[in-house]
This record gives structure tokens, sequence and C-alpha cells, in this order.
């Protein structure tokens, strides 16, 4: 080990004993146990682990250094590449080339330090998930646990250790097709959500043979693009990108996740692979994060474009001494690493901190004991028939009823059903923008699901949307049938529209100007209103739609999202009232595209949105201050009456200690139903506007008619506090006012609490 080396791993030492006192580590949210003690074993870690690392880094030359530094795709990775060997290679997915190219790297390199394999689980790998946005509405956290502990099965099976999920981008931009992949708006439910997905990724250890490590991304603030586009430009305060943007990776940090991928984007001029602010100060120094951060794909390079960079040798530098330890796709690190350490523009300390760190993980993965895969086995857990039940649940959970006028649905299967519209006999576009494995072929449409619980169904496309990559208007339901739906819906009793985006028209780079379902899709909806009959929109898109005239027109509409594997299935279980659609909106939808962005927890203004006035917050030519359908908004098959606010204490010490918060929730109507409580705070007084509303706690409980529960939350200091634009965490004394609903809108249960 260098000098350099052994002074870099005495301050790594001290960092690591000052972070188990507590010293100088900023905490907020709510910290459960199990975090702590993860925290603590993190403090503390495996000397075994540690010395291996320090042995192996002992030997390396720098050039073997600067090759574990090196992430290739599946079309770079050769034999040549392998045997360097390279650090990591991703969307390789062929068990036997996996197999392979492993064994070369340990065979064949001088130190034989394993390949660590990485792929995009995002919403399953074979078993295709709800997309992310879907699974946020179940306000469930065992849905995302499903998602990833199936993912991890299926995914490691193959001989994949490294999954690039989480992604935990918070976005109020829903003309971004990326909000697809994250968990809506709010930073507590996004938090939530990504803690779980890590958990049940890595499990306790992740060289277990079903788990992998997961990275959490895209580090950071990459779901607000400026006017929505992907890859752009980001501007904001300190404080928000530390309220609103960075608790989700927080919340995967403490629940153990290893690895975090820097975004695209620039923060404030700074982009992420090159933000030394997030990613050396933040991320390593202050959550005490002692795994890898890799870039995005050819993210390094392009930080020649963002102009921050001179050269491919000096994007290097860049990104190397902002925290950035694996380079994915370019070259640049490997390229010039030699010449940045001669000349002194990236120390030999900060190489070997990063090549330690990615060491580390693969120690942790089990990769030196443990390298290959048994091809013959990677089948074997493939989209087994309990993962499918496990997705149809799941899917079914992740569905929200947004409208349901005079009780159209649940739909009797004595009825006959028309199913109408493009998607409605699609598999394809079923599995929405992060695939995997999945294959068209194993999905279940919307009409066979429905077929199969009601036989008296039939099919009528009314036109066509085609999956493309290039905008071209002829894709996307040019013209309408009008004749074929209204003869359609005409000679059925009940009519189930299936209508929304194809699963391209979100994830990456897909960005849509409008929001209103594509093309003439609306005709189908105006043909089939005017024959009178009743009619529910089954609505699949990957971020929230300008649903004005749908709901204008339809009897009732369920947002399906693109559900996964099992979509026709979970939809008709919920249409034929199996299942109780208890999900609720995990992102506000806009009257227009011109209410954007519009988000419930947004700060106040001096002069608050009122539409009967003139100056003030509001939109001329839109005649309300609210979304259509606000966050936390679902309904359900019953209803539900939430009471009884309790506060445990009116006072929060200064000491600490916390307030316990209880709701009664009753089902009031006749059908067994899901609700979710949910509660929100607001500091009405403070040194930095707070916004109006802050998820602090939600619970979803399935109740009989008549039955009650009362469910309870904990707020403690952390869960009052906010940062600051100086990045420092404040409790600030003064009132907060509480509120229990069954929505970000629901101001029936409110009361106060005074923090000391
Ligand atoms: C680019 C995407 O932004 C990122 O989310 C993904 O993990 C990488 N490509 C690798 O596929």
């Amino acid at each position: 080990m260098s000098r350099f080396g052994r002074r870099a791993s005495a301050l790594a030492a001290l960092i690591v004993f000052l972070c188990a006192l507590g010293v100088g580590v900023v905490t907020a949210g709510n910290r459960s146990r199990d975090e702590r003690a993860l925290r603590k074993t993190r403090s503390a870690p495996s000397q075994t682990i540690e010395q291996k690392v320090s042995a192996l880094l002992g030997k390396m030359t720098l050039a073997e250094k600067l090759n574990q530094l090196t992430l290739l795709s599946d079309g770079q990775i050769n034999d040549s590449e392998a045997a360097k060997p390279v650090g990591g290679v991703f969307s390789l997915t062929d068990p036997d080339k996996i197999n392979h190219f492993q064994h070369v790297a340990v065979e064949q390199s001088r130190l034989h330090i394993p390949i660590l394999f990485a792929f995009d689980t995002i919403h399953g790998y074979r078993t295709i998930f709800p997309i992310p946005l879907g699974t946020a509405s179940s306000f469930d956290p065992n849905v995302a646990s499903d998602d990833h502990r199936i993912g991890a099965m299926e995914t490691a099976a193959v001989g994949i250790k490294q999954i690039y999920s989480p992604m935990v981008d918070v976005s109020h931009e829903p003309r971004w097709g990326r909000s697809s992949e994250g968990g809506g708006e709010d930073p507590y439910l996004g938090s939530v959500m990504a803690a779980a997905r890590v958990k049940a990724a890595q499990g306790s250890d992740y060289s277990a043979p079903d788990k992998v490590v997961t990275s959490v991304k895209h580090f950071a603030a990459y779901g607000q693009p400026e006017g929505g586009r992907d890859y752009n430009t980001t501007d904001m305060s300190e404080a928000r990108l530390r309220n609103l943007y960075l608790p989700p990776f927080k919340a995967a940090i403490d629940a153990g996740a290893d690895t975090a991928m820097c975004s695209f984007n620039a923060i404030n001029g700074v982009p992420g692979c090159a933000n030394s602010h997030t990613e050396n100060d933040i991320l390593k120094k202050e959550w005490g994060f002692d795994g890898f951060v890799e870039s995005d794909y050819t993210a390094v390079d392009e930080l020649l474009r963002h102009g921050v960079a001179a050269d491919g040798c000096d994007a290097a530098r860049a990104a190397l001494n902002a925290g950035t330890d694996m380079e994915m796709v370019s070259t640049h690190y490997r390229d010039c690493g030699a010449q940045l350490v001669k000349s002194g523009a990236v120390s030999m300390s900060r190489i070997n901190d990063a090549v330690r760190r990615i060491l580390r993980i693969k120690f942790r993965a089990g990769l030196f004991d443990n390298p290959y895969v048994d091809p013959s086995k990677a089948n074997d857990v493939q989209l087994l028939p309990a993962s499918r039940d496990t997705e149809r649940k799941d899917a079914a959970r992740s569905m929200v009823l947004l409208k349901n006028d005079n009780g159209t649905l649940p739909i009797d299967t004595s009825k006959s059903v028309a199913v109408i519209g493009p998607l409605g006999d699609d598999q394809h576009d079923m599995l929405g923008p992060w695939w995997g494995q999945g294959r068209d072929s194993d999905a279940v449409s919307v009409f066979d699901g429905i077929k199969a619980q009601d036989a008296n169904t039939t099919f009528t496309e009314g036109c066509k949307m085609v999956d493309a990559d290039l905008y071209d208007p002829a894709n996307e339901c040019p013209s309408v049938d009008t004749a074929a739906v209204t003869a359609a819906a005409q000679g059925a009793d009940q009519v189930v529209l299936a209508l929304g985006e194809t699963r391209g028209q979100s994830g990456e780079a897909e960005v849509r100007s409008d929001l209103k379902l594509p093309g003439h899709e609306q005709d189908i909806i105006d043909a089939v209103k005017q024959t009178g009959k009743p009619f529910t929109v089954v609505l699949f898109n990957g971020r929230p739609l300008d649903l004005t005239d749908v709901a204008a027109k339809s009897d009732a509409i369920l947002e399906a999202w693109f559900p996964g594997v099992e979509a026709g299935n979970s939809i008709a279980d919920v249409l034929f009232g199996k299942v109780d659609p208890g999900g609720k909106l995990p992102v506000s939808f806009p009257r227009s595209v011109g209410q954007v962005p519009i988000y419930y927890n947004h700060e106040p203004t001096g002069r608050p949105c009122d539409v009967g006035s003139k100056y003030n917050s509001r939109y001329r030519d839109i005649l309300s201050c609210q979304p259509l359908y606000p966050f936390g908004f679902g309904l359900s098959y019953t209803t539900f009456k939430l009471s009884n606010l309790q506060l445990s204490s009116h006072t929060l010490s200064a000491k600490g200690g916390s307030i316990t918060a209880s709701v009664d929730v009753t089902n009031t109507g006749s059908r067994q139903g899901d609700e979710v409580a949910q509660l929100y705070i607001h500091d009405p007084v403070a040194s930095i506007s707070q916004p109006v509303r802050r998820l602090r706690g939600f619970e979803r409980v399935t109740l009989d008619p008549g039955q009650t529960t009362t469910v309870s939350w904990k707020l403690d200091r952390s869960d009052v506090g906010f940062y600051d634009n100086s990045g420092n965490f404040v409790v600030e004394p003064g009132r907060i006012d509480v509120f229990a609903g069954d929505s970000s809108a629901d101001d029936g249960q409110t009361d106060s609490f005074t923090v000391q």
C-alpha cells in the first residue's frame, strides 16, 4: 500500500470512528432500529473483508486499479477486456456468457479479481411488476418488497450481482417520461418504497444466491429537469435539494444500498457525476456511504458537452475528484488515469479509495468465494407460478380508482362486456418501460384477463397505437373506427375502454409536451358516451395525464399504470370486484399541462391562488387552484370515514421524545375494502417557508363493513425539522399543524402541537 493509501485508510478509519460516535452525522427522518443497526455494522466493517481488500490493493498495479474503475456494456465486453479484468459489465444476461467472462477474469487475470455483472432490474427481471409509479400507488411497502425480492432472485440466478435500482428520483414533472420509474412527488412515500426495495433485494447479506446489491439512482435531483426534458439542467436551493430530493436516497443508503449511480443532469451548474458537493460531501462524508458510485451511461464523457471539462482526461479528473468511482461505457479513467496521477491532478489515494470501494462490494457480494453461476439452474426460478400470483395481487393493489359514478364498478360477471381500445388486446405495452427480460408473450392482455372471468366478452380495437421510438402521429391512434366502436358498445351491457400510452411513450428520453390521451383516443370515449352504455376507462400510462376531458365524459376511471405480466388478470380482479381498488395517487394529476409543475407539497405564496379575484397566484384560464386529482387520492368500492384524531401530547419536548398521532378509520359502506390513512403536517411559521402539507405517515388497512381500526404514527423532532439553505437540519420551536385524511386535500381531521 502506498503512503497515500495508508493515510487515506487512516482517515477513513477516523471518519468511521467519528460516525460511530454520531459526531457530525446529521440525522433526519424516521429511522427504524434496523437501519440504525445497519449503520452500526457499517461503522465497524468486517475486518476480514477490509483486510482482504487492503492485501489485494497492495498487490495491484496502477493499470489493474484503473481497470477496476471501468464498467463496460454487454456490447463492449470481450475476452481481452475480461482478462484485464474490468471492474464491471452491465446488460449481459446470458448465464453461459457471464460464466465464460467470469472464468476468463478469475483464471486468466494476474490477481484473479471477479467481474461484477449488473442489470437494470427496475420493476422485474422476467416476472415484470407494475412500473414503480404504480407500486408507489399501492401505498404498501410490501408491494415494493415483493417486486425486488422476486427481481433479485431471478437476476441473481443468471450470475448478475448488482441491480441499477431503486430509482428514487422525486419528480414534480409529469412531462418527464422517467416519472414512471420513481415513487412520485413525495419524499416520504419515496423513502418508504426505496428502503423496502433495497432490503428486499439485498436481504441481510447480498452474497446469498438469491440476492443482489442495489444501486440507488440517479444521484441527484434528476427528477426536476427544466421543461421536463430528459437530461436537462436543474437549479435549486440547498434546502429544496435536501428536503425534497435527497431523502429517498438517504433512506436507501440507511437501508443498506451499497452502490449508487450519479446522474446525467447538472445541479446548479455542476453535473451529477462531477458534483463533489453531492457525492463527496453529502453521500460519502455526511452519510458515511462506504460503497461505490458508478457513473450513468457515458456521463463522464458528457462532462465535455456540459462544458465543465476540456477533454476526456479533464472529464476523468473532474469525475474522479468529485467522488465518481466507476466509469460506465466511456473509458477516460482507464485511458487517462496514469497521466492524471503522474501530473498530480488526481491523487493516488483517490484512486486507491475508488478501487477499495469497488473491491469491498465485490467481497460483500461473495464474488471472490462464488464467482460463477450454474447456468443449468438459471431458468429454475424464472417466472414461477408463485411469482405470477404475487404479481397479480400486487398489480391489483397498485391500481387507483379515480372515478366511479352510479356504481358503474364493480361489474357483475353476468353482464356482457365490450373491451374497446387500442390497448385492449395488447401484451407488449402491459410490461411498461423497463421490461427487463420480460417477454410480450408472458403478459396477459386486458381482453384475455376479462374473458377468463366473463366469457361473454368481445374486443374491438377502435384505432392503433404503435410503440415506436420517434414521434409519428400515424402511430398514435390517428383516427377511430367510430362505427365499429359504437356497434361494439351497443352490443354489450358494459364497456371497458383500454386507453393510454404505449410503454415507449414513457421511460428514458421520452418526454411529452401534451399530457392528454394520445392521438384520437378521446374520440373513442366520445363515441361510447353517445351510446349511453355505462363505461369504464382503464388507463395505461407512465406519468400523470391530463384527464380533464376523460373525467368529464366517463362513468368510471381506473388508473392501472403499466401493471406488468399479469395485467389483464389483475385488472379483471378489480373490475369484477374480487379485489377492492385501494391504491392512491403518488402524484398530482393536473387539469392541464399548463398547471405543471403542480404538487401537493408546495410552499405557500404571499398571494395564495384564488380564481375569483385578481393579483394572486392563479391561472386566468383554469378555474381551479387545485389539480384534477390530488396526491393521495383514490376511491374504493366502499366508503370510509376518518375520525377522532388524537395526539398523545400537545408539546414536543426540546429534549426529544415523540408524540403519537392516532386516527380511527371506519368502513361505512357495505363491502370489504381498503383505505390508506394519511398523516400530514405543516409548520406555519418557520425561518424558511414550509410546504403547506408534508406526508409523515400512512397506513393501508383492509376493513369489513362497519369495522373500525385505529391507526397511529409517532412524530419526533426529525419529522418536524427541515434543512436550511446552509445544509443544516434545524428544528424550530413553534406550532405544528397535523392533518389526518384520505388524501392530501382532506382537511377533515386537524390538531396541532407545540415544538419546544
Ligand atoms: C441510463 C439510465 O439513465 C440508467 O438509469 C441505467 O441504469 C443505465 N442507462 C444503464 O442501463
